[in-house]
């Protein structure tokens, strides 16, 4: 399904960052970063230009190859990785930073993948997520149409265990982000850091 969603020369999402990315990037310290279900690379690439090295990973190899070109074109190293979430190793006292923008996944997947994040951070690594949230069922500006893949901030603090929680939102916002993610929506984002 992503691949044909990404399959034009378009980019479904843009190619500038996410909004709550751009005003939070600095929040992440220096060091490797990993981007969750990164799609197209416009959050990646864009984190790339902040001096980070990037990985980033998604299950669609042809959101990933717009990824790595939209890397080219702004002149930055991308490291790309093709996988599905729901067996992914984010490994031990990695990343600096992770990333989840719009990562809409089923509980089944998100609960073991979210439960691996506070360890896989550095002491004083930082989570960055925004997400559509249940209030942005049957809006048609974005998301899945299943609540259960939209928790509430409340759902993921608990799923994210072991994280001091630095910013927490949810509510409206406009979301103007490709043809893929336009109009008002309802959102959660959170910032969460190893102690
Ligand atoms: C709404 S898009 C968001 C893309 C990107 N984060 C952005 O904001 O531009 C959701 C992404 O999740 C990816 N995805 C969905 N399920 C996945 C899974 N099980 N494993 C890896 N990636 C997945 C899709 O391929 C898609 O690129």
């Amino acid at each position: 399904m992503w691949d044909e969603r990404y399959a034009g020369t378009e980019y479904v999402y843009g190619t500038q960052p996410n909004d709550f990315l751009a005003e939070m990037v600095d929040r992440i310290p220096a060091g490797p970063v990993l981007c969750l279900a990164d799609g197209e690379g416009r959050n990646g690439v864009f984190v790339a230009t902040r001096g980070h090295a990037v990985t980033s990973v998604d299950a669609s190899s042809v959101g990933l190859a717009k990824a790595r070109a939209l890397a080219a074109e702004r002149g930055v190293a991308l490291e790309t990785v093709q996988a599905d979430l729901a067996s992914f190793d984010l490994g031990e006292g990695r990343w600096a930073g992770i990333v989840s923008i719009f990562c809409h996944l089923p509980p089944a997947i998100r609960g073991p993948l979210y439960a691996q994040v506070a360890r896989s951070l550095m002491p004083g690594g930082v989570l960055v997520l925004e997400a559509y949230g249940p209030g942005q069922l049957g809006r048609g500006t974005g998301g899945p149409p299943v609540v259960e893949m939209m928790p509430d901030a409340a759902t993921l603090e608990a799923e994210v265990p072991g994280l001091a929680w630095e910013h927490r939102y949810e509510g409206e916002r406009s979301v103007v982000e490709g043809w893929g993610h336009t109009g008002d929506a309802w959102v959660v984002q959170l910032i969460g850091r190893r102690r």
